[in-house]
Formats: structure tokens, C-alpha cells, sequence
């Protein structure tokens, strides 16, 4: 698993000795993982250190406690027939012999150092971080996420990407999540910003004439913690110029695949390629979820004629089969489940449940005629025993309504494997419009609108595809990306149609879009999370377990008790006041 490791205190890692070590005197420091008496002056110490624990048989009387510091010096020997643990890596032998020199000793941890902390409250694991980093979990994944950030790196550096840093102070920016803002002690009353990420100083390399930029970046962003979302995380985040999309995801392929490959020692196929609209037709979502089938299936043609209320004159009627879940579903989780359709925008879901003859057992049966039923069987091939849902409305409504019940009832725990990688490509420009009628941009307004559709920029906004894209795995988004717009007229077209008048742009943006004047490559880049690449890969549902010192979903550190106030005097250098807290 890890190489020897030797120092001038050891001579081997506790989890590397082998039977072929059989004889040697060797010297391992360590944990005490473990105690147990045999008889009088007579114990079996197992040491831990981060490749796995060693039985050593110790004589006399050693004050050895749980987690107590040691190195021991023994003779490696085959342990005695009948004692052999074939679970552990080490199962065959132990240390003999031993000589004991305690180097520290501990209080008792406030819990085991194993997988029964896994049912610790968490507050109380992340106050011991530093205790509970020693368990083989932890270990684990933090080695993953070092093997990841290593695979990645060696990606980019053979790919002619160079490694850039860029500030961590910069200016506030308008657009995006909510910033930290760290007060100037020179200018009282003027604030850095932290990054949310680097984005803007990477696309200025690119007009510096860097070509190929990558950084393992950190970002910061105040938003609402999640299972994936922290306030501080990783990015492999890259800018490329004279590019096309292709290029770009290629290039990011290659870093996800050798980082999934150096986790799980299994190369992932060629990740395809789906556009937004037909993710959306299909799944309903823009993060689509590939292990489980459930896809959506247009109805509309069906109920073309339909006397029905609820379906006649519908632009979209879609449906999806629940394969054998009909008799799990009775009245009051058939109403829940209507409610939910409702709240997620919804007038109604009709569900039935088809019976063992093939018959539709459904309150809207009776309205549907034998050859609507019959069709919508056949359209969703369904069988006995299957539940069938079915939501008429605006196509993104039926889609996204349809998504979430198909994630509700199909969707595997997100680190569960197998990989399902997918590239979602031909984002729209805009999603909805203001209130005044001012389309809203989907990603930022700096993405470059499709190739094929940028005649239709302000004939019709809103059928305007981006170059913009999305990596997801198993449902969760890895990463985004964009080719950016390089023209500065055809980036005030964009802002004109988001009603920014020339001066208000120069206004908001103006250190960003000067540059573009000194000539701009074409370019593009993308950034994704390395947190979430390693929580999925390394089997974990939150990425609290791939990061050494997290902050609680609430956004604290129970081990430093940060956030902390600070002193008057520090206030008062910052020309900072602090005012009651506004309930
Ligand atoms: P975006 O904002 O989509 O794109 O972020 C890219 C990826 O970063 C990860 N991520 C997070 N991970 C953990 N905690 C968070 N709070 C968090 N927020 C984001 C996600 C996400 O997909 N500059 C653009 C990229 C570009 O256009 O090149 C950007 O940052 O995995
Ligand atoms: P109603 O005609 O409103 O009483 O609805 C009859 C049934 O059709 C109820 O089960 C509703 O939940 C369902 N329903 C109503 N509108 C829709 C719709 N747009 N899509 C799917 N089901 C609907």
C-alpha cells in the first residue's frame, strides 16, 4: 500500500510487515490502537500508524494506553497456529521481543478511533478533528484528495497547461454568490473581496498571452452550506485560448479521467455528451442522474383528441414508469406525491397503477379511452405492478417537475457507484426574464452565445443557446465551464440586451472589459470541484469527509471556535464599528 517510510526511529511502517519479514528486528512508532492482557505481565499491544496497525507482544509492566505514543523494536515472527487474522494486512505475523519506549502519552479519547465514530455526533468529531484524522476513514480520504490533486496536476502539466496563482485579495464584484469582504486597514471604509473564484484574472492571462492556465484554486463564497457546498473549497480551475469547446472539454476529460483513475485503479469510458435540451426531455434535470433509467416519455400526440380536462390543449404531456412500485404506493402516498408535483409548480399529476390484467387503476381512468390507455402503456412499456406518473403542462414545467419525482423515487445515494460522467453542453443564454422583460443570463454575462444562434440574439433571446457547459457525476454538478466572449462589441450586444447602457457597464466592469481592447485571444476555460470529484470517488455524501478541516453545515469550526469576535483595538484600526445584530 505505501512504502516504507524509515527514519532514524524506524526501520518499517507498521501495515507494510509481511511473513517475508519473518526474523528481521525491526523498530515501528505508533498508536496504541488497542490493549489486551494475557495473564500476568503479559500484553498484546496493537500500534497504528497510517498504513495499518501491528500486533507486538509485549512483556513486563508497561504503562501503554490507549493512544498512548510508542516506538517498539522487536523480531518480526510468524504468529502461532490457530491466532493467524486474515482481515488484517499484517494478520500472519507480529513483533516479538519487544522493547517499549512510551514518546508520549495521551488522555483518553472522547471517542474510538474507528468506524464507531462514524455514529459520533459530528460537532464532537470535528472539535477532535486532529483524533479523528487518525482513523483509517479520514486517512483514506485525504489520501484520495492527495491523489487526485496530484493526478490532476500531472494532467494539466502534460497537456501544456502552467500553473498561475492569482490574488486571494481583489475587488468586490457584482455578479454571482455572496462575498467574504475583508476590511482595508490603510483605507478604512474600502474592502477586498475574497475570490469567489479566479475567474476574471484568468481570463486577463489569457490576454497577458498565457495560452494555457491552470491553478488548484482556493474559493470562497458565503453561501448556505450543503452536502456539497462549503464556504471555502477547491477548484481545478483552467483558461485556454484560441479554442473551441471541444478543446476544452477534452482537456478537462483528461485531468477527471486520470484523477478517477488514481482513486479507484479504474480508467472511466469516454465521458459523452448530452445537450441541456435533450437532458432536460429526457431526465428533466440540467444534472441528470445516468445510473438509473425512469427516462421522461412525451405523451402530447397521445392525448392529441383527448376529452380529458386536464391533458386536452397541453403543449407538453410527459410521463415516467415507476418499474414495480405500484403496490408500495397507496392513497396517502399517492396524495404526497401529488402535493409535491403541486409545490414544485405543477396543476396536478395523474398517477395510475397498473394492474395485474394491464387494466389502469386510476381515478382519471374512466376519462382516458381505451385507445389513449392503451397507447400510453405502450409509450411507457409498461407493465404490471408499475406506477405511472404523468404531468401535462409547459414543456419546462412537465420536465422539471418530472425530474424531481424521477430523482425522488430512482435515485441511488450519490456515492454509489458505478461513475456516470456526463458532459451537458448548449446551455441557453438566458433563463426567464425579469420583471421590466430583461432576459436573465444563465451563467455569467460573459459567455459567448452559440455559434449558430447568435443572429438571434435580439430577435429571439430566449432560443439562444451559449457555449456553455456543465460535467456531472451521478447527478451532482462537477464543474462549468464557458468559451467566452473576446469582442467587445459583441459583448455590449449582450449587455445591451440585459439593459447595461455602455458607461454603466465601463461602471460595473470596467477594470475587466478594458483589457479586451488590447486585443483578446478566442477563449475559453472551466472549473471543477475538486471536493466533490473526491467525495463521489472516494464513496462519501458529504465533502465535509474529504476535507481536513471543514466548518458545520452552520458554518462554524468547533475546533477553533471560529467565528470569534475580535478586540475593540482591532476594530478601531479598521475603522470598523460593530452594530446589533438586526433580527
Ligand atoms: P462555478 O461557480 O460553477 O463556476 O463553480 C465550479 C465548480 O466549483 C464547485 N463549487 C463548490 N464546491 C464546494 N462548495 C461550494 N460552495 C462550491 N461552489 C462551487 C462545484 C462547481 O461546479 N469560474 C467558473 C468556471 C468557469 O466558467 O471557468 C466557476 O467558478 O463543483
Ligand atoms: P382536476 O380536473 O383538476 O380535478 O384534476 C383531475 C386529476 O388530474 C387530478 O388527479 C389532478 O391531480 C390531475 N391533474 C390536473 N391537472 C393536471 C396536469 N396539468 N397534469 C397532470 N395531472 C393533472
Amino acid at each position: 500500500m505505501s512504502e516504507t517510510r524509515a527514519t532514524t526511529m524506524r526501520t518499517d511502517m507498521c501495515g507494510a510487515l509481511r511473513a517475508t519479514d519473518a526474523g528481521r528486528t525491526v523498530s515501528v512508532c505508533g498508536w496504541v490502537a488497542r490493549r489486551r492482557e494475557h495473564g500476568e505481565h503479559l500484553a498484546f499491544i496493537d500500534l497504528r500508524d497510517h498504513t495499518g496497525l501491528v500486533q507486538c507482544v509485549i512483556h513486563g509492566d508497561h504503562d501503554l494506553r490507549s493512544e498512548y505514543v510508542a516506538r517498539i523494536t522487536g523480531v518480526v515472527r510468524p504468529r502461532p497456529e490457530g491466532t493467524v487474522n486474515a482481515s488484517l494486512g499484517t494478520g500472519d505475523i507480529e513483533i516479538q521481543d519487544c522493547i517499549v519506549e512510551i514518546l508520549a502519552s495521551a488522555e483518553p479519547p472522547p471517542f474510538p478511533l474507528d468506524a464507531r465514530a462514524d455514529d459520533v455526533d459530528e460537532n464532537v468529531r470535528l472539535r477532535f478533528r486532529y483524533l479523528d484524522l487518525r482513523r483509517e476513514r479520514l486517512q483514506r480520504n485525504l489520501r484520495a484528495r492527495a491523489a487526485v490533486n496530484s493526478a490532476v496536476r500531472r494532467a494539466m502539466e502534460r497537456q501544456g497547461f502552467a500553473e498561475v496563482e492569482t490574488p486571494m485579495l481583489m475587488p468586490s464584484t457584482p455578479e454571482g454568490a455572496r462575498e467574504f469582504l475583508v476590511p482595508s486597514r490603510k483605507e478604512p471604509g474600502s474592502f477586498y473581496a475574497l475570490p469567489q473564484s479566479p475567474q476574471l484574472f484568468k481570463q486577463l492571462l489569457m490576454v497577458g498571452g498565457f495560452d494555457r492556465y491552470f491553478q488548484i484554486a482556493r474559493c470562497l463564497r458565503d453561501e448556505d452550506l450543503r452536502a456539497d457546498r462549503q464556504y471555502e473549497f477547491m477548484q481545478l480551475d483552467a483558461e485556454m485560448s484560441f479554442v473551441d469547446q471541444d478543446d476544452v472539454l477534452a482537456a478537462i476529460s483528461e485531468a477527471v479521467l486520470d484523477a478517477a483513475e488514481a482513486v479507484t485503479g479504474e480508467r472511466p469510458d469516454a465521458i459523452p455528451r448530452i445537450t441541456w435540451h435533450e437532458a432536460m426531455d429526457r431526465y428533466g434535470v440540467d444534472k441528470p442522474d445516468l445510473r438509473f433509467a425512469m427516462e421522461l416519455t412525451e405523451l402530447t400526440p397521445i392525448f392529441a383528441e383527448t376529452g380529458f380536462k386536464a391533458f386536452a390543449g397541453a403543449s407538453s404531456i410527459k410521463g415516467i414508469r415507476v418499474p414495480g412500485r405500484a403496490e408500495e404506493f397507496g392513497r396517502s402516498k399517492l396524495d404526497a406525491l401529488t402535493d409535491r408535483a403541486k409545490k414544485l409548480g405543477a396543476k396536478g399529476l395523474v398517477w395510475m397503477r397498473v394492474a395485474a390484467d394491464g387494466t389502469l387503476d386510476s381515478p382519471v381512468a374512466k376519462f382516458l379511452v381505451e385507445a389513449e390507455q392503451q397507447a400510453l402503456r405502450d409509450a411507457l412499456a409498461a407493465e404490471p405492478g408499475d406506477l405511472l406518473l404523468v404531468v401535462a403542462d409547459e414543456w419546462a414545467t412537465s420536465c422539471e417537475v418530472l425530474g424531481h419525482l424521477r430523482n425522488d423515487l430512482g435515485r441511488p445515494p450519490v456515492h454509489k457507484g458505478p461513475y456516470k460522467y456526463v458532459w451537458v453542453v448548449d446551455f441557453p443564454m438566458f433563463v426567464g426574464v425579469s420583471d421590466a422583460g430583461i432576459p436573465k443570463p444563465g451563467h455569467h454575462p460573459f459567455t459567448r452565445p452559440h455559434p449558430d444562434d447568435i443572429d438571434k440574439l435580439e430577435s429571439d433571446p430566449m432560443n439562444v443557446r451559449s457555449r456553455a457547459y456543465d460535467l456531472v457525476l451521478n447527478g451532482w454538478e462537477l464543474g462549468s465551464g464557458s468559451i467566452r466572449i473576446h469582442e467587445p462589441e459583441l459583448q455590449q450586444r449582450i449587455f445591451n440586451l440585459l439593459g447595461i447602457a455602455p458607461d454603466e457597464a465601463m461602471k460595473r466592469f470596467g477594470f475587466f472589459l478594458t483589457p479586451f481592447r488590447y486585443g483578446a485571444p478566442p477563449h475559453g476555460g472551466f472549473a471543477f470541484g475538486i471536493d466533490r470529484l473526491v467525495a463521489i470517488l472516494a464513496g462519501e455524501e458529504n465533502i465535509r469527509e474529504v476535507i481536513a478541516f471543514p466548518k458545520t453545515q452552520s458554518g462554524t469550526d468547533p475546533m477553533t471556535n471560529s467565528p470569534t469576535p475580535v478586540d475593540a483595538k482591532q476594530l478601531l484600526d479598521l475603522g470598523l464599528r460593530v452594530l446589533p445584530k438586526v433580527e
